[in-house]
């Protein structure tokens, strides 16, 4: 049930959907052709396109980058019919995560979008995050990025009942990556080793049919939020930790009001309060399946949206014949 405070209208749950499927139904036409820039563009452009029709006074507090560098959906766009008026919403969104996957045509390229009451989505500058995650079931405090991936992973063994050699790890493949993924190896450790979208992956520990039981490693900080939007809805653990190159980024992270350089983020600090989370496929993945041009012209979606109040995930299969505008 939904808590009887909360400015998320069920209706919303639905409407989300609506939003991922017009981003990724956009991007689907550049899927393998070779251009990052415009799949993104296109997929920037129908998903602001279908916020705009909702009678909402949405903010978005990650988005496609500062005022400066991004025409469209930046952080602190005004979106929605409903300024002034209709329910104040924040807006975590990433209209194609995986642009280089979606353009060489890979796996788990995704449309997401996570909305919370104003102020329930931390602000996170667009730096590197050290993330953390495991599924749901185990007890709070099993694994922590106050200690190292072989103590993490022995806890995890230990609290599923196996062996450190048995656990399987998800890992962005980045040369910033290879310390993590020698020390993985030397236990033992199955590794998948993802190209892009970590935001799958962190959710990948949520999904048993995955077999991942843990996700390591830096990535971006506004997908550490996005992620942690859909563990707050489906279960499961995530710790983040801000990462800063230079001062240039230290200085990014105090303009958006962050003191604490060092601080690990909980799940529930960086998305709190009730929480919607949205998700189509562009490409297939282990999350969704992507968007399918069939013989004469129907094109199907496979979406996902779930609600941190009630715990509900749904599933949605979409055919459409004719486009949301903004996505032909
Ligand atoms: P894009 O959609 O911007 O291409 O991001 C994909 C992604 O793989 C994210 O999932 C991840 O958080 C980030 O890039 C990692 O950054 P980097 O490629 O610099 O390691």
């Amino acid at each position: 049930m939904a808590t009887q405070t909360s400015a998320l209208d069920r209706v919303l749950v639905l409407e989300m959907v609506r939003v991922t499927e017009a981003a990724a139904l956009a991007a689907s036409r550049l899927i393998g052709r070779g251009d990052e820039k415009a799949a993104d563009a296109a997929a920037v452009e129908a998903m602001r396109a279908a916020l705009n029709t909702l009678d909402i006074d949405g903010t978005v507090v990650i988005g496609e980058g500062e005022r400066d560098e991004a025409p469209m959906l930046f952080i602190g766009e005004r979106v929605g019919t409903g300024q002034g008026s209709g329910p104040a919403i924040d807006i975590a969104l990433d209209p194609l995560e995986g642009t280089t996957i979606t353009a060489k045509a890979g796996p788990n390229a995704l449309a997401v979008l996570a909305i919370a009451e104003q102020g329930g989505l931390l602000n996170a500058p667009d730096v590197y995050m050290d993330k953390l995650a495991i599924g749901p079931g185990y007890a709070k405090g099993t694994v922590s990025l106050d200690r190292s991936a072989s103590e993490n992973v022995r806890a995890l063994a230990a609290a599923k009942g196996v062996e450190p050699g048995e656990i399987i790890a998800c890992v962005l493949d980045r040369p910033r990556h290879e310390k993590l993924i020698a020390e993985l190896r030397a236990l033992g450790c199955g590794i998948m080793l993802i190209p892009d979208g970590d935001v799958a992956g962190v959710i990948a520990t949520t999904d048993p049919e995955t077999t991942v039981d843990i996700y390591l490693g830096s990535g971006g900080a506004p997908e550490g939020v996005l992620a942690a939007a859909a563990l707050r809805c489906v279960g499961g653990q995530f710790q983040g930790r801000l990462l800063f190159r230079n001062d240039d980024e230290r200085g990014r992270a105090r303009k958006w009001g962050i003191e604490d350089l060092d601080r690990i983020y909980e799940l529930e600090e960086l998305a709190k309060g009730d929480v919607i989370f949205a998700a189509t496929g562009v490409t297939d993945g282990s999350l969704l399946d992507g968007v399918k041009r069939l013989r004469g012209g129907t094109i199907t979606t496979e979406s996902i949206v779930m609600r941190a109040s009630s715990g509900t995930v749904r599933r949605v299969r979409g055919r459409h014949s004719r486009l949301p505008e903004g996505a032909a």
